[in-house]
């Protein structure tokens, strides 16, 4: 069940080849990060390519009750004033990050160690998700939170006004917590340490270094070693932000289900942090060509070409979850559709995003009349032909409601969502650019 106060109901059918070029929006992972990291330099950063989805829109808006001037120049196009490192001023009201993990805990990081107060919430989703996540290792610098039992919105975090350094190593595979203590340790004297047993993506290490930060990076026994020396002058720069990856999966998706299709998108990162679905893909059989090998902005960069053919169901190495972290539901409804059976170890992390998405796509590919498992921290899906025809739950949850749309395409009686309306907060463009490759899509969004 949807908790949107306005659901928006939406109906995938199958129909008619996918083809065409998909144009996919900014990173979102990046987009919040430009934005941030743009709040804590001095001076003016410009950005192009800036996903305009309202996780990123939350954290905009939320830079500038921090005291950062920020303005929309055009279409994706944005510039911030920043305020320097330890420049965020007291917010004057409640900070509302609306469904975006990501962006709440990484501005809880960039203010925990200047002596201001601010409180966050979020929407039904974000007000469920765990905080202690992040709290802890910023208690560690001598901030204070003051919240709801189990550390869950809102809350109240008070930055500390003499932060020590610390050395933390992450409990769990996330790059969230690990940009959360990197921003903190921006403005503490001395070398605040991240260790990361297992790699995740690194968006914030290779920015931080793009905006004049001293940090480095080690690969020792115990994982990545991370070392930001802090107080630097963080530097104004000039960002493009990639395409998203994340967000290409799901056209990537499509066209490799729906016969007779082939879809071209163009300029996709493929940062090794975030491209594990597509090494999966390719694992499974998928006709999927990287053209155009290049870089841009320091990044891997491809055109992919995703045809369709047949998919056989394999393992996913337990390992590559985080750097396909995001793209277990779409891979979940894609192995419904595989010859053989698709097992996904190790992703216990899926529990606590936007929704349970281990549940939630169980749940949903059940009453599609697909054969499922799931555990504590896995998955295994039955593939086949699919049949459809149920309304599936999306519990506010973008990335759910998208699986669910694409696996429409094929399901013999197609598949409806109980509402599209979180899709805007990663993808807004979404139904009208797979309306464009072809795609039978009914509803208003
Ligand atoms: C993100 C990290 C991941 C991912 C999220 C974006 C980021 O979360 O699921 O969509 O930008 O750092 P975790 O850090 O919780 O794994």
């Amino acid at each position: 069940m949807s908790s949107n106060e306005n659901p928006r109901p939406m109906t995938a059918r199958p129909g008619a080849a996918l083809s065409g070029e998909a144009l996919i929006p900014g990173d979102k992972s990046v987009s919040h990060r430009s934005l941030i990291l743009g709040a804590l330099a001095v001076g003016r950063t410009h950005v192009t390519g800036l996903l305009e989805g309202e996780d990123v829109l939350a954290t905009a808006a939320a830079m500038r009750a921090f005291g950062a001037e920020v303005n929309r120049l055009g279409e994706g196009e944005w510039e911030v004033y920043g305020v320097g490192t330890g420049g965020f001023a007291e917010p004057d009201d409640v900070i509302d990050c609306g469904n975006a993990g990501t962006g709440v805990r990484l501005i809880m990081g960039a203010m925990a160690t200047t002596p201001i107060a601010a409180t966050f919430t979020g929407d039904a989703s974000l007000r469920r998700r765990p905080m202690g996540r992040i709290l802890d290792p910023l208690k560690l610098f001598g901030a204070v939170s003051a919240g709801r039992a189990g550390g869950l919105l809102p809350l109240t975090l008070t930055g500390a006004a003499d932060p020590v350094p610390v050395e933390y190593t992450l409990p769990m595979a996330s790059a969230q917590v690990k940009s959360a203590v990197l921003l903190a340790g921006l403005n503490v004297p001395g070398e605040t340490v991240v260790i990361e047993p297992e790699p995740t993506r690194d968006h914030t290490e290779r920015m931080l270094k793009g905006f004049g930060a001293t940090l480095e990076v080690e690969e020792g026994p115990e994982g990545r070693v991370i070392r930001l020396t802090g107080q630097p002058e963080l530097y104004p720069q000039e960002l493009a932000v990639p395409r998203d990856p994340s967000s290409a999966s799901f056209p990537v998706a499509a066209a490799l289900i729906v016969p007779g299709s082939k879809v071209r998108v163009p300029g996709i990162g493929l940062n090794p942090t975030r491209s594990g679905f597509f090494t999966t893909l390719r694992e499974m059989g998928a006709d999927l060509a990287y053209e155009d090998e290049r870089e841009a902005g320091g990044e891997p960069v491809a055109d992919l070409v995703a045809t369709h053919g047949s998919l056989k169901g394999i393992e996913v190495p337990p390992e590559r979850a985080p750097s396909m972290i995001d793209e277990y539901p779409i891979l979940a409804a894609l192995a419904a559709t595989a010859e053989g059976t698709t097992v996904m170890r190790g992703i216990g992390e899926l529990r606590v995003k936007e929704s349970d998405r281990i549940a939630a796509m169980a749940t949903g590919l059940r009453a599609c009349g697909v054969r499922v498992e799931e555990t504590e921290d896995s998955l295994t899906v039955h593939g086949g032909a699919v049949k459809g025809g149920a309304t599936v739950a999306t519990h506010l949850d973008h990335r759910i409601a998208m699986s669910f749309l694409c696996l429409g395409l094929v399901a013999a009686e197609g598949v409806t969502i109980d509402d599209g309306a979180p899709i805007a907060t990663s993808f807004p463009g979404f139904v009208p650019l797979m309306r464009a490759l072809g795609a039978d899509l009914e509803g208003a969004l």
